[in-house]
């Protein structure tokens, strides 16, 4: 007994010096540090903190900055962004610090988005779980693996609310709605942050793209956002302000202007909103030489205007253009712009370096033993199948799916053998030689006995060969179901991938069209990053399954879901519009004062309508089927008036009436019916997922308050005001139950 807790102190003992020898070396608390440091700091010292360039590798933009090892051997430079790996940022680390008189550490910035190495869905396939703990686990895993490579800092979440799918963009966000996007963005944060910067498996976060960018008209990447200030802010800022609320250590600057000022040069945005109202005390970094783009605009003459109007706004790092490092010593000594603008800019971003440890130890995050140990880590792994299972949409299913092992299957399109795409775009240092397991190596691996499954690709996604199809057919004719696996290239989506068609690309769909001729029950499984327009799919396929690019795990949950071991259970984060030219369409839109109800509506010509087409969507926000069926009943309010301080009780049963145990979204809807100006036809105030077991039944509550129903009234104070309102509860934006209540003030 002795010898054995002999041993067990030992190992104690050695684990504990391991784990002092990573915790950070005692240094003065922060103010006093960075204070005493800045003393020291000549302006060109103090300017290079403002100045990030980029390792060769990824770019995002015209190729921005000289060459950057020259400018880091010149003490130019604070922060180096695509730098990846223990070794490589080590061997930068340490020509930074052979040339810095005080030794101030490089930052170290990264593109880590739904995942570092192992890649979990994309974040709108991750929104589409509703499940606000995979978020914030998908980023503590991205944070694990990437600090453990040497990253310090992530530029993530995107948060930007999105209502048109034509913006390749929408991939990398939480969808079109403003609650449940807060939601998640407040999660991701907390993931990439957890409670301790300094520890070796946090990062800095980084909300962008401030602001409204994905309000960008026509959907165009980089194009004009113009809006009112009330838009602004009850539909677009709430996510960025959910991400200060979680501590958010920095911000990112939009392309785009709003209303005229580009955000990279918006006093409004950045001195006024960010850092007055929210009181951010973080850093704020521009997107990629956005603030060389003021000059395109037609808002800055020059750079040095550029770089004056940046600083001014609010700008404190420049990301890759180069303008800071070139221009603000002069534009100081020309008294255009002052010594305490560039003090707080660098003062911000070396706390955040502070915050993170570097200066107790810039090695830090440069162990290879811990990187090695990290990287797809088993857990992360699981995690990642888990969250990609939780993320498929079932949109149509007419009893085709699950499928069962005993029947013959031919898995059919350019995507069934995919292990590239199936990892999305933003996969940062994702593998995309094949550690992935694509669909048909997942099933080959579920479907053992010979002969009941095939495989054949029949089309490419965009290239309009023919030559494949027929043996694609012959094997399809052959079979019981037929699995057709389509979408778009990973790259059709994300950063400058605007579609103006959003059909399936190329012959996917005549492809279909063959495969039906054959007669035998079709399921189509979506490997997508945006909302298509699938109206013709709807109409022929037996089954729908929306599957995004569901990461280095996706194969597995696919075949998991397609054989019912995962029975799905994802909303839509994003509306499908019934053809592109509803856009933009979302579930929270205004009345008008002619609207269109349809077929049923006595007045069928002078509405609100199209005379070509539905005003309804063909797949609605919070939309999604299960194997099992869901009943809800029994709607109850506490009481049908709410007093201004009190609170409401809304329950529900809902029950599983269906053959499976399933999960269940539960969403909770309210209207303001009159307001001192118009209010959205419902809005999400309240969803919760539960699991259901078959036969059984659960009531859910929320409950809200007179705080909940708060908008920006016509004299644009943030109030509620009193007055009808109506609740709808239900499992997606367009069904449920309703009742009303009064508010009274
Ligand atoms: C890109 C993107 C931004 C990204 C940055 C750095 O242009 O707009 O989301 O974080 O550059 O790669």
């Amino acid at each position: 007994m002795k010898f054995t807790n002999t041993i067990f102190l030992l190992l104690a003992c050695s684990a504990s010096i391991y784990a002092q020898k990573t915790k950070p070396a005692k240094i003065k608390p922060r103010n006093e540090f960075v204070s005493e440091l800045m003393a020291k700091m000549t302006i060109d010292e103090k300017i290079a903190q403002l100045v990030q360039f980029t390792a060769d590798g990824t770019v995002t933009g015209p190729k921005g900055g000289d060459n950057f090892i020259d400018e880091i051997k010149k003490g130019n430079v604070g922060s180096i962004l695509n730098a990846t790996g223990v070794e490589y940022t080590r061997k930068l680390q340490k020509l930074n610090l052979d040339n810095s008189r005080l030794k101030i550490p490089l930052l170290f910035g990264y593109d880590v988005i739904h995942g570092y190495r192992t890649i979990f869905p994309i974040t709108l396939g991750e929104t589409a779980s509703w499940d606000l703990d995979i978020a914030k686990r998908s980023s503590e895993v991205a944070a694990a693996e990437a600090a453990a490579s040497g990253v310090h800092w992530t530029f993530a979440p995107m948060v930007d609310i999105a209502r048109d799918p034509r913006w390749g963009r929408v991939s990398e966000g939480a969808g079109e709605d403003t609650y449940l996007g807060s939601k998640m963005a407040f999660a991701r944060v907390k993931g990439f942050q957890g409670e301790d910067l300094m520890a070796t498996n946090t990062i800095l976060a980084c909300t962008k793209h401030f602001a409204a960018y994905g309000a960008a008209e026509a959907g165009r990447d980089y194009n004009t956002v113009d809006m009112s200030e009330r838009v602004l802010r009850e539909t677009y800022l709430p996510p960025f302000k959910a991400t200060v609320d979680a501590g958010v250590a920095t911000f990112m600057t939009s392309f785009n202007e709003i209303a005229g000022v580009p955000a990279t040069g918006s006093k409004f945005l950045l001195r006024d909103i960010l850092k007055g109202e929210w009181k951010f005390n973080g850093f704020v970094v521009t997107d990629y030489t956005a603030i060389n783009e003021l000059i395109p605009h037609g808002f800055a003459k020059d750079s040095a205007n550029a770089g004056e109007l940046s600083l001014k706004a609010g700008v404190d790092m420049d990301m890759v253009g180069g303008i800071y490092l070139k221009n603000l010593k002069k534009l100081l000594n020309q008294g255009k712009v002052t010594q305490a603008q560039i003090d707080d800019a660098c003062r911000r971003i070396l706390e955040a370096k502070y915050d993170l440890g570097l200066f107790h130890d810039p090695y830090l995050y440069n162990d290879e033993k811990r990187e090695k140990s990290t990287i797809y880590k088993k857990e992360f792994l699981d995690a990642a199948l888990y969250a990609a299972n939780k993320s498929m949409v079932l949109l149509k299913n007419n009893g085709t799916l699950p499928l069962r092992k005993e029947q013959k299957i031919a898995f059919v399109g350019p995507l069934v053998g995919d292990d590239w795409n199936i990892i999305g775009s933003w996969a940062a240092t994702g593998d995309r030689t094949g550690y992935a397991t694509s669909i048909q190596e997942a099933v080959n691996k579920m479907i053992t006995e010979k002969g009941k499954v095939t495989f054949d690709k029949g089309v490419e996604i965009v290239d309009a060969r023919k030559d494949m199809m027929q043996k694609a057919l012959d094997n399809a004719r052959n079979s019981d179901v037929i699995v057709a696996v389509m979408g778009e290239f990973e790259n059709m989506t994300g950063e400058a991938a605007s579609r103006t068609n959003i059909d399936l690309p190329g012959i996917q769909k005549e492809f279909l069209a063959e495969l039906k001729k054959l007669g035998k029950p079709i399921v189509l499984v979506l490997m997508n990053g945006r909302p298509l327009t699938l109206s013709w799919e709807n109409d022929n396929m037996d089954a729908i399954l929306e599957v995004w690019y569901p990461g280095t795990m996706g194969g597995e949950a696919v075949a998991q879901t397609l054989y019912g071991i995962n029975n799905p259970s994802g909303k839509l984060p994003m509306t499908f519009p019934r053809s592109v030219g509803q856009v933009p369409i979302y579930y929270n839109h205004k009345n008008t004062g002619r609207p269109y109800l349809g077929a049923k509506d006595p007045e069928q010509k002078y509405k609100s309508r199209y005379i070509d087409s539905d005003n309804s969507p063909l797949y609605p926000f919070g939309y999604g089927l299960s194997y099992t069926k869901f009943e809800y009943s029994n709607l109850k309010l506490s009481s049908n008036t709410l007093n201004a301080n009190g609170k409401l009780k809304i329950s529900v049963d809902v029950a599983n009436t269906g053959n499976y145990d399933g999960e269940e979204v539960v969403q909770f809807y309210v209207k303001d019916v009159v307001g001192s100006v118009t209010r959205p036809v419902k809005e999400l105030k309240g969803f919760k997922k539960l699991l259901l077991k078959k036969g059984t039944k659960q009531t859910v509550e929320f409950e809200i308050s007179s705080d909940d129903l708060r908008f920006y009234n016509i004299d644009m104070k943030f109030v509620a005001e009193p007055g009808d309102f109506e609740v709808f509860v239900g499992g997606s934006s367009a069904t449920g139950l309703n009742d009303k209540f009064v508010l009274v003030m």
